[in-house]
C-alpha cells in the first residue's frame, strides 16, 4: 500500500503514538512537531513532511526492547554492534520501516524518520529539520536545548552541526558509544560550517 504524505495520514499516525508512548514522550512528539512545522516554513521545506516526520520518527521509543529487536528481525533489518548493545537506538528505524511498510513512506521523510537517532552525511533538509526540532523543542530543559532552538531560526546548519556535537558529548561523557553515522556527519559538517561552542 502506497500513501502519499497527507492530513488523513499524520491524524492516524498522531492516534498511534498517542497509543504507544507515555504522556511524557507524547507531549514531546507534539513540541517536535511544532517546532519542525516551524523551520520547515522559514526553510521552504514541506510543512506536512515535517509534520508526519516529528509524528512518526518515536513512536517505538518507548517499546520494550525484546520488541524493537523482533520488529527489526522482521523487517530485515542488519543491526549493528552498537545497536545490539543499545537496542533502543533502533527506535528511528524500526519506525521508519513500519512507516514504509504499512504506508509505502519513501525518499526524505523515510530518511529522515529512518536516520533521527545518529544523523546521517547528505541528510535531506527534513532530517536536519527533524533533528534540530527533536533536540530543541521547547518541553526539552537540558542545557543547549535553547541554544538549538535559538540558532536554527537564523541558521540550521550551524544548529544540525550543534545537535551532532552534542550528541557526541553526550555518548562521551556517559562512556556511550558513538554511532559512526554521527562521526562522519560531523566530519562532513565540520568541513563547511564553523564550529558552535558552549
Ligand atoms: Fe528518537
Ligand atoms: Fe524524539
Amino acid at each position: 500500500m502506497s500513501e502519499a504524505v497527507s492530513v488523513d495520514l499524520i491524524a492516524r499516525i498522531r492516534e498511534i503514538a498517542r497509543s504507544l508512548c507515555t504522556p511524557e514522550r507524547y507531549e514531546h512528539i507534539i513540541g517536535v512537531e511544532r517546532l519542525a512545522v516551524e523551520l520547515s516554513r522559514l526553510y521552504s521545506e514541506n510543512t506536512l513532511s515535517a509534520s508526519l516526520c516529528a509524528i512518526a520518527h518515536d513512536i517505538y521509543r518507548d517499546t520494550e526492547v525484546g520488541e524493537l529487536l523482533r520488529m527489526a528481525n522482521r523487517y530485515h533489518l542488519e543491526v549493528s554492534d552498537v545497536e545490539l548493545k543499545r537496542p533502543v537506538l533502533l527506535h528511528g528505524k524500526v519506525a521508519a520501516l513500519y512507516m514504509k511498510h504499512e504506508y509505502g513512506i519513501e525518499g526524505d521523510v523515510f530518511e529522515a524518520i529512518y536516520w533521527h537517532v545518529s544523523g546521517r552525511t547528505n541528510l535531506p533538509l527534513v532530517g536536519k529539520i527533524l533533528m534540530v526540532a527533536d533536540m530543541g523543542e521547547e518541553s526539552r530543559f537540558f542545557p543547549g536545548a535553547n541554544e538549538v532552538r535559538k540558532i536554527a531560526i537564523t541558521d540550521l546548519e550551524k544548529s544540525f552541526l550543534n545537535v551532532l556535537r552534542l550528541k557526541m558529548s553526550w555518548s562521551i561523557e556517559s562512556r556511550q558509544a558513538i554511532l559512526p553515522e554521527t562521526v562522519l556527519a560531523w566530519n562532513d559538517c565540520i568541513g563547511g560550517v564553523r564550529y558552535v561552542s558552549d
